[in-house]
């Protein structure tokens, strides 16, 4: 449908933004331009419909140089969404939607099939028709009005839809629900869209085919699948890596979520002490080790009070046969040993079976909470440096 034929766009003679590009997008494809800020993603699709001319090169569409195609033309046959939709403040939501349709002043059968095809669109993207119709841009929120940018193009029923971040100023939740949309909209039209975007994860839950361009070149052009399973180089992996939640679990070792200095007994202390110790620490188990750290097991506030002799020992109480995690373990190992197996909690140690740290289901959670929306609010519970914060999450185990 369109096609780059080493295609540059060059600014003042020697900026290069667009750097001999081949590009060829076919009918039905669902193709996700994606790059760093700057790389030019907009520029090439800026370009798909003539808004940009190429420097060197030539882009057709339907086999035609787009230069010699009349702008009317393009506009019909070529829809375009950006971040910011800018609506006639003017004109009523439904006005706005028939006006851009090319639909005003139609006759009243088309107005009626129109209007019902404008109400579809509208409940499409969770706008209920009766509710907004009337209504005037300045009545909406911003995501909202975005919407609308979006019905509006789709209501023209363009040959291709060009998406650049249509999403990116909107809440999560509305976010997911119009990529769900879209997703559905296109199996069911086979439209072709070539939407941009710089979020890994919109691009693999989007696109057949996706585009990773770097500093004006195209670094990889592949179904998803190819991107996971061969990335071309370092920095494919990277980007992938970089946003994509998830791939940095992978890697995570069990000493990254393990709280560092549990709180420990020797089998010798006396349970008032032990029974103490766990008051002061605000712990509800205490691990049992040896003078050189040699793990013996845990000792607990509930054993304590079961047991009859008050002047008994940690050792008289101290429950041995316990599961631990060598050090060096998947991080996810302790996952499944703690949410779907039966440990409590889960001692690290070494191949001599000394104590290296703790994992509780608190410590993991919190960890794993940062690695995968690398939420900076959680620096507070640190358990790696702070043994108030790791002294909390053993009780709270
Ligand atoms: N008129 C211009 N003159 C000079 N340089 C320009 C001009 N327009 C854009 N650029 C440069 O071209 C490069 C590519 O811009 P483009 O908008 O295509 O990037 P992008 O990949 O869409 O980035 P983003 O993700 O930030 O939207 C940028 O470095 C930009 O500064
Ligand atoms: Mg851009």
């Amino acid at each position: 449908m369109i096609k780059f034929r080493h295609v540059s766009k060059i600014y003042d003679d020697k900026v290069v933004v667009v750097d001999d590009i081949n590009l060829e997008i076919k009918r039905g494809e669902f193709l996700v331009l994606i790059g760093p800020s700057g790389c030019g993603k907009s520029t090439v699709l800026r370009m798909m419909n003539g808004m940009e001319k190429p420097t060197r090169g030539s882009v057709c569409f339907n086999g035609k140089d787009i230069g010699k195609i009349s702008e009317a033309e393009l506009k019909r046959k070529i829809g375009h969404v950006t971040q910011q939709t800018s609506l006639s403040p003017h004109l009523t939501i439904g006005r706005n939607i028939r006006q851009a349709a090319g639909l005003s002043g139609s006759k009243e059968r088309t107005k009626k099939r129109s209007n019902a095809r404008i109400k579809e669109l509208l409940k499409m993207v969770g706008m209920d028709p009766s509710e907004y119709m009337d209504r005037f841009p300045s009545q909406l929120s911003g995501g909202q009005q975005q919407r609308i940018g979006i019905v509006r193009e789709l209501a023209r029923e363009p040959d291709i839809l060009l998406m650049d971040e249509p999403f990116s100023a909107l809440d999560p939740i509305t976010r997911k629900n119009l990529q769900d949309d879209l997703k559905k909209l296109h199996g069911m039209v086979k439209k072709t869209i070539v939407l941009v975007t710089h979020d890994m994860d919109e691009a693999f839950k989007l696109g057949d085919r996706i585009v990773l361009m770097r500093h004006g070149k195209i670094v990889q052009d592949d179904s998803p699948e190819e991107f996971l399973e061969n990335p071309a180089n370092k920095f494919v992996e990277e980007f992938m890596g970089l946003d994509r939640p998830g791939k940095n679990a992978e890697a995570l070792t069990v000493e990254k979520v393990a709280v560092k200095t549990p709180i420990t007994v020797s089998p010798d202390m006396g349970l008032a002490r032990a029974t103490q110790r766990m008051r002061k620490m605000r712990v509800r188990t205490l691990v049992v080790v040896e003078d050189d750290e040699t793990l013996i097991g845990i000792a607990t506030a509930r054993d304590i009070r079961r047991h009859k002799n008050r002047s008994g020992k940690v050792a008289d109480i101290v429950q041995g046969d316990i599961p631990v995690i060598p050090e060096g373990s998947s991080a996810k190992a302790a996952f499944e040993a703690l949410f779907l197996g039966n440990a409590g909690i889960l001692p690290v140690v070494d191949g001599s079976n000394r104590l290296k740290g703790l994992v509780t289901r608190s410590s993991l959670a919190e960890k794993l909470y940062r690695v995968v929306w690398d939420s900076d609010d959680y620096t507070k519970y640190d358990s790696n440096t702070n043994l108030g914060a790791g002294a909390n999450l053993i009780m709270n185990a």
